[in-house]
């Protein structure tokens, strides 16, 4: 149905016809199928059979049929336990809950495509696995695929608030239209959890990290209960934000405090409603004191007796606490990136058994590029949650093309050294290397009402790596930004080979004009679009971008080595002595650790300041490239999505000039150097980029 309409508006804006194409390439596409494009028109209808019955084989089912097209062979789906399958002898034992097999077999006496699994969900998720070997060129009568989920927890975090409003989305309001629920149920919302299940998400929640205690109330219990009904059968369990304070909003309590047995006793209440209405209810996410949001220290009592009091009274009905670690204090002088770590780490071995700790990649906030998280590894009795952004605050909104698997990869294989070489965070958030059971990964979600859910095409790729590195975080971004090209391109290898090459450069080159070398937040105020590397007027010092360069006429950078902070005491000795040295310091995150002479001389023996230009150079340069790129594919991408891009990425390279000249401008005041020859200068002087201001902003 999205293609006629999509067709239709194409048409009615003349586009089609003002191009002189027919349709096929050019039809138009509005992006909403996501990776889960039909098979076309009028190809045969694969031949599924199930085994036994319950709504998530039916769907299973209907995925395969709508999707599959001619299938080489009849496909059954079964259960691992189906009497039928006893005699093949599959190695099932080891797929877990919700892993999956799919094998071309003889079932019955039939050559047949086998999609099982030990849970409903398996085979659900081997269904999916088959469609997406089929539409990325597998061979499916041989195919022969076991796989099983590496983290438990595969959670979107939506930042939605209960006006339809998404703090920090980009694409339009909060798919939840919370006024009609629970009384009509958005088709959307199927859509979102077959997009979901195709990737192996298994938890969403529902609203913002900064929540309101209405979520909590009858009525939105409800209806945070309808759309369980509808996501259940995805195998996707519903979650939500606990506003720690809520006992004394909603319950007219005078105190939040954690040790307070009527507090523990409204959250034990609170808890049997939601199960009442949600049986499957996956737990609470947890915001508390940071930014303002209330929190056991209100109380004097630690972040474990929090959420501990939580866990608590969701652990009698299998619920589970993901509690952030996502807290600096504007009363705390020592460096923001130490301070999580610093009121964490003494916390291990104090939470719950159903207690995680849900720690952002980098110990700042999801800027371009950040070292990973000091707790990763120094938390070993406690399950650490790895929290990814998805949505692109600091990355350019949903109009840069930013592809995040990069991002995402490079923390996941970050060595912690916490118990020698290869302590990954991967092998942290896996469990793997501590033998945790309980895991999880959260991405803030990037999803709204647009059309194409996620404000751009390629914006869809972050929604997807998420989801695919959350069932196994040691798959790579760029296999992955293949496998999202062709289900959502075609396969036609000059638009696949187009689109991963743009994907595999992109977030770079966002590294490089908006900030090199492991410079970050330096965003201006508020919205967080766009440059504001001056900005020292801000009533916390650690929301000035000054506060994190530090630049003057001697230098730049934060000096986070002995001299100055320690942060980098934080990581494993190992580590520690690496970043304690400029010289054994990866560039990318030089300045990050270290204020260093503008004349600092590089690994390339030019200087610090030389190179910043050229990385800022760079960037824009990339921009400029992709858009070559992708003119390059006009003629085999339809024109609706081509177009878009086009467009976005035409307000990219303006955007990515803005940053560097603005950047470049301010670097300029502050340390007296002129640009290298060949450099061009800013298109404008400082007070012209500091005069920028955009209230209306979305996302904030
Ligand atoms: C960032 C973001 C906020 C968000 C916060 C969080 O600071 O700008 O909007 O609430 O992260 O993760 O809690």
């Amino acid at each position: 149905m999205s293609r006629i309409c999509a067709w239709t508006s194409a048409w009615l804006a003349g586009t089609a016809l003002a191009v002189g194409v027919l349709p096929g390439a050019a039809l138009a596409n509005d992006g909403y199928d996501l990776w889960l494009a039909p098979a076309p028109a009028g190809s045969a209808q694969a031949d599924v059979r199930v085994v036994g019955d319950s709504p998530t084989l039916q769907l299973a089912a209907a995925e395969l049929r709508r999707d599959l097209g001619a299938a080489p062979l009849p496909v059954v789906l079964a259960r691992a336990d189906a009497p039928e399958l006893a005699a093949l002898g599959l190695p099932t034992a080891g797929l877990g809950t919700e892993g999956y097999l799919v094998r071309a077999a003889t079932v019955a006496g039939r050559p047949s495509l086998l999609v099982t699994g030990n849970s409903d969900a398996g085979v659900l998720y081997g269904a999916f696995a088959a469609i997406r070997a089929q539409k990325t060129g597998g061979d499916l009568t041989k195919i022969d695929l076991t796989s099983t989920p590496k983290v438990k927890l595969r959670v979107l975090n939506h930042w939605d608030n209960l006006d339809g409003s998404v703090e920090r989305g980009y694409a339009g309001q909060s798919l939840w239209d919370w006024w009609t629920l629970p009384d009509f149920k958005d088709p959307r919302y199927t859509d979102y959890a077959r997009a979901n299940a195709a990737l192996g998400i298994n938890g969403t929640v529902l609203n913002n990290v900064n929540a309101s205690p209405d979520s909590l109330s009858a009525a939105y219990i409800a209806k945070a209960a309808a759309l369980a009904d509808v996501l259940r059968p995805w195998g996707i369990k519903v979650y939500l934000s606990a506003r720690f304070s809520a006992p004394i909003e909603l319950g007219g309590l005078k105190t939040a405090d954690p040790l307070d047995p009527q507090v523990q006793a409204w959250w034990k209440d609170k808890s049997d409603e939601i199960y009442r209405a949600i049986p499957d209810f996956g737990g609470f996410l947890v915001k508390a004191n940071s930014e303002g949001q209330p929190g056991p220290r209100d109380y004097h009592r630690t972040h474990a007796e929090g959420a501990n009091m939580l866990a608590a009274a969701v652990a009698p009905h299998g619920g589970v606490v993901m509690w952030r670690a996502f807290v600096y204090a504007e009363t705390d002088p020592d460096d923001r990136a130490k301070q999580a770590y610093s009121e964490f780490k003494p916390l291990d071995g104090k939470f719950a058994d159903n207690v995680l700790v849900q720690v952002k990649n980098g110990a700042i906030d999801f800027q371009p590029r950040e070292p990973f998280h000091p707790l990763f590894g120094a938390m070993p009795k406690t399950p650490m949650m790895l929290e990814l952004q998805i949505t692109k605050e600091y990355l350019g909104f949903a109009t840069h093309l930013a592809y995040l698997g990069p991002l995402f990869e490079e923390v996941l294989e970050a060595d912690t050294r916490a118990k020698g070489k290869g302590s990954t965070v991967a092998k942290v958030v896996d469990g793997a290397l501590e033998g945790h059971d309980l895991t999880g990964m959260a991405g803030v979600a990037n999803i709204g009402r647009d059309r194409d859910w996620s404000g751009s095409t390629f914006n869809q790729a972050n929604w997807y790596v998420f989801g695919r590195l959350a069932w196994d975080p040691t798959l790579s971004a760029e296999a992955l930004a293949r496998e999202w090209a062709r289900q959502t391109f075609g396969d036609d290898p000059r638009v696949v080979d187009t689109a991963v090459s743009m994907m595999m450069e992109s977030r770079e080159a966002v590294v490089d004009y908006t900030g090199p070398f492991g410079l970050a937040h330096l965003m201006d105020t508020g919205h967080h679009y766009g440059p504001g590397p001056w900005v020292n007027d801000l009533a916390r010092p650690e929301w000035n971008p000054t506060y994190y360069h530090k630049a003057d006429r001697g230098g730049i950078g934060f000096d986070r080595t002995r001299t100055g902070s320690n942060a980098v005491a934080q990581y494993a000795p190992p580590v520690a002595r690496m970043l304690a040295d400029p010289r054994t310091t990866p560039e990318t995150e030089l300045l990050w650790f270290h204020h260093l002479p503008w004349d600092w001389k590089m690994k390339s023996g030019r200087t610090l300041w030389q190179e910043m230009v050229a990385r800022y150079d760079r960037g824009v340069a990339t921009v400029a490239q992709m858009q070559q790129q992708w003119d390059g594919v006009k003629d085999k991408v339809d024109a609706e999505r081509w177009s878009k891009t086009a467009s976005y990425l035409a307000i990219q390279h303006n955007e990515a000039r803005w940053w560097r000249d603005a950047s470049l401008a301010y670097w300029m005041s502050v340390n007296g150097l002129s640009l290298p020859e060949g450099s061009p200068a800013p298109e404008h002087d400082l007070a012209w980029y500091k005069a920028q201001r955009f209230p209306l902003a979305p996302g904030h």
